[in-house]
């Protein structure tokens, strides 16, 4: 086994990076992948919480990447989705540095079918790292202006530093039937591929359940829409043809 490795990021903080990197493990561990999701946003942990591992955690990435423990004495796996395995962020502090994360990435590449990255907002050391690292990239952006231009230019700085645009994709998040209504800020989809300049990957609904498992830790439920979503965002990270439609 050698896992495939995704970065997750977005320029703009809070468009559903944490929340949309759960939505992917989760459902690609239930169409049977093994998956680790690392979590790259020191000192503003969200990941424990959505994937249920909140108050497991011992050791953190920071701990890993310093040398003060090995990489599977940090990773928990999630009690709410089988299959998904979670490397917390420390609570403060730490620098990610691109050369042990390597090291941790080869140690564990034979451990699981996916390895993924959530990065933080902006472009700082956590981008860098993984962007070095990750063979795709998923940029995870709400249907506002604001984030689809960020967007664009953390497409234009992965894509530069030898990213295939192919292996770049767009997430549009949080979108509902008034987000492309007539006179909003976004016309429609295409203006937001267009604005970026990937391909789309996926289209997660607006969801209170969404919302309300990552808050409280607990399962999305089976069968509502977002699930759905990250259903058919798996699928096609697995190679499967799914058309994509708006189910919000
Ligand atoms: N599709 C959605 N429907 C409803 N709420 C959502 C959706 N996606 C994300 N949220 C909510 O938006 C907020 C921000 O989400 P999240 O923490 O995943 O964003 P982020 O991009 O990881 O933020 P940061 O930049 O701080 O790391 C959370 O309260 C989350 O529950
Ligand atoms: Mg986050």
């Amino acid at each position: 086994m050698n896992a495939q490795t995704i970065m997750i990021c977005s320029g703009k903080g809070g468009t559903g990076k944490s929340t949309t990197s759960v939505l992917l493990g989760a459902e690609l561990a239930r169409q049977g992948q093994r998956v680790l999701l690392i979590e790259l946003d020191s000192g503003l942990r969200s990941v424990d919480l959505i994937a249920g591992v909140y108050g497991k955690t011992v050791y953190d990435i920071e701990d890993v990447l310093c040398g003060r423990c090995q990489g599977d004495k940090a990773i928990v796996p999630s009690p709410i989705y089988p299959g998904l395995s979670v490397i917390s962020a420390p609570y403060e502090g730490g620098e990610v540095r691109p050369a042990p994360l390597a090291s941790l990435i080869l140690a564990m590449r034979g451990y699981f079918d996916f390895i993924l990255f959530d990065t933080a907002a902006g472009m700082g050391a956590p981008f860098q790292a993984a962007a070095q690292l990750a063979e795709q990239a998923l940029i995870v952006l709400t249907p506002d202006p604001v984030a689809l231009r960020d967007g664009r230019i953390v497409a234009d700085a992965l894509i530069e530093s030898g990213h295939p645009q192919d292996n770049v994709r767009l997430v549009m998040n949080r979108v509902t039937r008034q987000s492309f209504a007539r006179g909003a800020p976004v016309f429609d989809l295409d203006e937001c591929i267009d604005t970026v300049g990937v391909r789309l990957l996926a289209v997660i609904p607006e969801s209170r359940e969404l919302q309300l498992a990552g808050a409280q830790g607990e399962a999305l439920p089976e069968g509502c829409a977002a699930q759905k979503a990250g259903a058919a965002m798996a699928g096609r990270i697995l190679g499967r043809r799914i058309p994509l439609t708006y189910t919000g």
